[in-house]
C-alpha cells in the first residue's frame, strides 16, 4: 500500500470515490455512540489515529477539545485534512500510528476507526501499545472496527471469510472476534469499560441513507451508475458483506489506561 497517494483500488477509497463519506463498519450511529462514550471536554488533549476524510474529526472538534492531533499515514490524505483542520491546538501530522512521536503520558483521549482491522495482529498490538504510551494514566482509548462472531468461530470459517473479504475490498482485512479485540487491548495495559456492536450494513441502502442523507445517497447512486468499474467493485463488496452477514459485525470499544 502506498503511503503517499490514495489507491482507489482499495475498497474504502473506491467508496470515497463514489462520494461516500462514512467509511467505518458501524456507520455514523456507532461513531456518535463511541464519541459520546469518550465524553470529550474542553480541557481534553486528544489524538485521532487515521482521521481519513475527517468525518469523526469534525464531530470530535465540535466538543472543542483543548487540543486535537490527527496522525494520518497517507501524505495526500493528511494534506487534504490540513486544509480544514488547522488553527490553535489543531494539527494533522503525517506518520504511522504505531510510532506517532507524540509525548508519553500526554493525552486524555485517543481513538481510531477502521484502521486496526486492516493490520496484521502484531501491528494492531503495536498501535494499541502506542495509544497506551501517549495516554495519561486513567485516559481513554476508543476503537471502531470490523468484528467477527461468534467468539468460537472455527478457524476454517474464519479463513474463508477473511479470504472473501480481502478479495472483495482489495485490502488484507483481519477482523477479530469481540474476545480477541478485548484480549489485544487488555494485553497493552487497558481495562475495557464499554463495548457496542452493530451489523455490518455499510452498503445496505437504509444504512447508506442514515449515514449520508438522502441527497448524498442520490449522488452516490449516480456515480455508481456512471462508472462501470466502480459499480462492479462496490457490488462485489456488498455481495461479500451480505454473504457473511451472520459472521461479520462492527464493534466499538472504549478502554481505560490502568
Ligand atoms: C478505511 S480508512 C479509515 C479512515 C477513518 N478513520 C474513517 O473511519 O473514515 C483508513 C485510513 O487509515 C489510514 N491508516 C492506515 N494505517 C495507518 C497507520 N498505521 N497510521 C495512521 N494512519 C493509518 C489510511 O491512510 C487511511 O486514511
Amino acid at each position: 500500500m502506498s503511503n503517499k497517494t490514495i489507491d482507489t483500488r482499495q475498497g474504502h477509497w473506491a467508496l470515497a470515490k463514489s462520494g461516500k463519506k462514512v467509511l467505518r463498519p458501524g456507520g455514523k450511529e456507532l461513531t456518535l455512540e463511541l464519541i459520546g462514550k469518550l465524553d470529550i471536554t474542553e480541557t481534553d488533549d486528544i489524538a485521532e489515529f487515521a482521521p481519513g476524510l475527517g468525518f469523526t474529526a469534525s464531530i470530535a472538534l465540535g466538543h472543542r477539545p483543548q487540543s486535537y492531533t490527527g496522525v494520518e499515514l497517507n501524505e495526500e490524505v493528511a494534506e487534504k485534512l490540513r486544509k480544514t483542520i488547522n488553527g490553535e491546538g489543531r494539527r494533522i501530522i503525517t506518520g504511522n500510528a504505531a510510532n506517532s512521536n507524540l509525548e508519553s503520558d500526554s493525552l486524555d483521549k485517543v481513538y481510531g476507526e477502521a484502521m486496526l482491522s486492516m493490520q496484521a495482529d502484531h501491528r494492531k498490538s503495536e498501535i494499541i501499545r502506542e495509544a497506551s504510551r501517549i495516554l495519561k494514566k486513567g485516559g481513554f482509548y476508543g476503537i471502531h472496527e470490523l468484528g467477527l462472531s461468534p467468539d468460537n468461530i472455527s478457524e476454517s470459517d474464519k479463513a474463508n471469510i477473511l479470504q472473501d473479504v480481502a478479495k472483495s475490498i482489495k485490502v488484507n482485512a483481519r477482523p477479530l472476534t469481540s474476545q480477541e479485540w478485548i484480549n489485544l487491548i487488555e494485553n497493552e495495559g487497558f481495562k475495557v469499560v464499554y463495548i457496542a456492536k452493530r451489523p455490518m450494513h455499510l452498503l445496505e441502502p437504509s444504512r447508506i441513507i442514515d449515514d449520508e442523507g438522502f441527497f448524498r445517497t442520490l449522488k452516490i447512486a449516480f456515480n455508481v451508475l456512471r462508472f462501470p468499474d466502480l459499480r462492479k467493485h462496490i457490488l462485489t463488496m456488498r455481495r461479500t458483506f451480505k454473504k457473511h452477514e451472520s459472521n461479520l459485525n462492527a464493534i466499538a470499544i472504549v478502554a481505560q489506561k490502568i
